[in-house]
């Protein structure tokens, strides 16, 4: 958190919440808007169980980064009265420790595995039995004296969230009721989470200041309050102190988001897919080798934006720019070489 403070601006730091974000975290399901049709079955589930008196089904949400997987997860807590216990894939290093935090559940309480798709494969198979039948087989001593215990546990929610469901062993995944996938945001729906983290954070904000800032935010409630930290800076320091639509686009254009929300990464990884590999096919290995970046960063935080807006194409033999992504650096279309079927 400290060392942020240093580095250069950059609104979508992944897998990380400010303060500013939390305050920021809808409470309850009537405060988060959108994903209409996760939070419709999630309302209904947890309806259910509330009639039935019974536990909650285990619940995996998946999606890109910053899309309100955390706070679904919050929000499923507080909505069913119960004790959250929160951890990660990569935190649970030893079958022991998913066993201390299994055993330390009451009976409804919920567990938050945040990037189930990092548990370590043996381990997950200790969360099988955990998940169906509410038991865990441990194996104490090792050698020939080594033998299976079987522990109860209470009735638990589990609630996993990932950002690459497609990582997923088709046994995790089975033994979730309903896979719930996250899906960008329009700029509408973000337009209105942003008027209500102004509001929270008291800028005045109006209509068309609100339009700029969504239309940049990569479809991301993060990214958009990180946005909106940014313009309220420069709103009070340079203008009235409130955010118009002019003041939001000159805020913007300062730190060089540009209109489609593309940040500097993705255009240098476009200009190196168009200039240095022709356009491609290219892999992500040597994509990510040409930009100096971690290979997953590429794929989870600036490829499903890329693809989503059509900038980009994920085909059997790589990644391919597509027409846009050529206008959008101003480079000339590759003339047809015969080669059919570039760009379908
Ligand atoms: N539907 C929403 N309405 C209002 N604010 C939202 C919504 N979804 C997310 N946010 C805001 O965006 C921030 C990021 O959301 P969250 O931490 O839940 O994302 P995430 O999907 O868990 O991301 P990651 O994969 O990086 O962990 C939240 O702190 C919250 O302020
Ligand atoms: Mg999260």
């Amino acid at each position: 958190m400290s060392t942020r403070m240093n580095e250069p601006f950059d609104p979508k730091v992944p897998g990380e919440d400010t303060p500013f974000d939390v305050s920021l975290r809808p409470p309850d399901f009537s405060d988060f808007h959108g994903q209409d049709k996760v939070k419709e079955r999630l309302v209904l589930m947890v309806e259910a169980a509330k009639r039935r008196g019974d536990v909650l089904e285990h619940v995996l949400l998946s999606g890109p980064p910053g899309l309100g997987k955390t706070t679904l997860a919050n929000i499923i807590a507080k909505a069913t009265g119960t004790n959250l216990h929160t951890t990660s894939g990569p935190q649970i290093e030893k079958a022991g420790d998913l066993a201390g935090i299994l055993t330390n559940l009451q009976k409804g309480d919920l567990l938050f595995i945040d990037e189930i798709h990092r548990l370590h494969p043996a381990i997950e198979e200790y969360l099988y039995p955990a998940m169906e039948d509410y038991r865990l087989d441990i194996i104490i001593d090792s050698g020939p004296s080594a033998r299976s215990i079987q522990l109860n546990l209470p009735k638990f929610t589990l609630v996993a969230a990932t950002t690459r469901a497609g990582k997923l062993t088709a046994p995790l995944r089975s033994r979730f009721g309903l896979v719930n996938r996250l899906d960008y945001y329009t700029s509408s729906e973000l337009a209105h989470i942003l008027q209500r983290s102004a509001e929270l954070i008291n800028i005045p904000i109006d209509q068309e200041g609100a339009t700029e800032i969504a239309m940049r935010s990569r479809g991301t409630p993060r990214i958009a309050n990180n946005l909106l930290r940014w313009v309220r800076d420069y709103a009070q320091v340079k203008a009235e102190g409130s955010i118009t639509g002019p003041i939001a686009a000159d805020a913007l254009h300062m730190i060089e988001i540009d209109d489609d929300g593309l940040d500097e990464m993705d255009k240098r990884l476009l200009e190196a897919l168009i200039f240095k590999f022709q356009g491609g096919p290219c892999g992500l290995k040597t994509l990510a080798t040409a930009l100096g970046e971690d290979e997953s960063t590429l794929e989870e935080v600036h490829e499903p934006f890329l693809i989503m807006q059509g900038f980009l194409k994920r085909t059997p033999r790589g990644r391919v720019a597509m027409p846009p992504a050529y206008q959008k650096i101003g480079a000339p279309l590759p003339k047809s070489d015969g080669q059919a079927g570039l760009f379908d």
